[in-house]
C-alpha cells in the first residue's frame, strides 16, 4: 500500500464536511490515497454533491427503497466487494453496519465520532456531553466493530466544553478537530502504521 495509492470508499448520509476534509486531504496529497467511490443511503445527502463536484463516482442506495435492512446490507456488501477498497471510511453514516460487512473488511473500516469514546456513544453525542456537564469533550476515530461506537480507538483529540455551550456550538468546535484527526488516521492507515492488538491500536514508528 505504501507504493501504490490506497483506495478509499466513503459512506456518508448527510452534509459531508468530513468527506470534504478527506477530499481536500487527498487532493493535497496529505495521504497516499484517493477516494474511489462515495456511497450514500440518503439520496438527498449533500455529501453526494460534494463528491460530484470533486469528480468522485457516487452510488446511492436509497434505504427507503429496500424491502428490509437485510436486503440493503446485501446490496451494500456487493457494491463494496466489487469496489474492493483498502479502506472504508464512515463519515456521518447514520446506520450501524451489519456483521457480514464488518467481517468482510476486518480492521479496514473506520468511523469518526464526536465525543471522547467510550463517553457518549450513539446519537447526539454533543448534546449528551452538554447535558452531562463535562468540561472537556472531543472526537474519536476508531475501527468499526459490531457494537455501537465500540471499536478499537485510533486517534482522539479533545477540546473544552464552555459553560454556555449549546449542542450546536460544541458540535462546531469539535468538527474542526474531526477534520484534522480523520485525515491523520487515514494517513497512518495507508502508511501501514496501525497495528491492532486486541482493543489497542498501536502506532508503528
Ligand atoms: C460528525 O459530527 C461525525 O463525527 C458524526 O456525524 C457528523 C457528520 O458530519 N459521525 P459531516 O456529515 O461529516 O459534516
Amino acid at each position: 500500500m505504501t507504493d501504490n495509492l490506497g483506495k478509499i470508499v466513503v459512506l456518508a448520509s448527510g452534509r459531508g464536511t468530513n468527506l470534504q476534509a478527506l477530499i481536500d486531504a487527498s487532493k493535497e496529497n496529505y495521504f497516499n490515497g484517493y477516494i474511489s467511490l462515495v456511497i450514500s443511503d440518503n439520496p438527498r445527502a449533500y455529501a453526494l454533491e460534494r463528491a460530484r463536484l470533486a469528480g468522485i463516482p457516487t452510488v446511492v442506495l436509497d434505504y427507503a427503497s429496500f424491502p428490509s435492512k437485510k436486503e440493503y446490507e446485501k446490496k451494500l456488501l456487493t457494491v463494496l466487494q466489487e469496489e474492493n477498497p483498502d479502506l472504508i471510511c464512515l463519515a456521518g453514516y447514520m446506520r450501524i453496519l451489519g456483521k457480514e460487512i464488518i467481517k468482510s473488511f476486518p480492521h479496514k473500516i473506520m468511523n469518526i465520532h464526536p465525543s471522547l469514546l467510550p463517553a457518549f456513544p450513539g446519537l447526539e453525542a454533543q448534546k449528551q456531553a452538554v447535558e452531562y456537564g463535562v468540561k472537556v469533550s472531543g472526537c474519536t476515530v476508531h475501527f468499526v466493530d459490531e457494537g455501537m461506537d465500540t471499536g478499537p480507538i485510533i486517534l482522539q483529540e479533545c477540546c473544552p466544553v464552555e459553560d454556555y455551550d449549546t449542542p450546536e456550538s460544541l458540535a462546531e468546535r469539535i468538527l474542526q478537530h474531526e477534520h484534522r484527526i480523520y485525515k491523520e488516521a487515514v494517513k497512518l492507515f495507508l502508511e501501514g502504521r496501525l497495528e491492532v492488538k486486541g482493543r489497542k491500536v498501536l502506532r508503528k514508528r
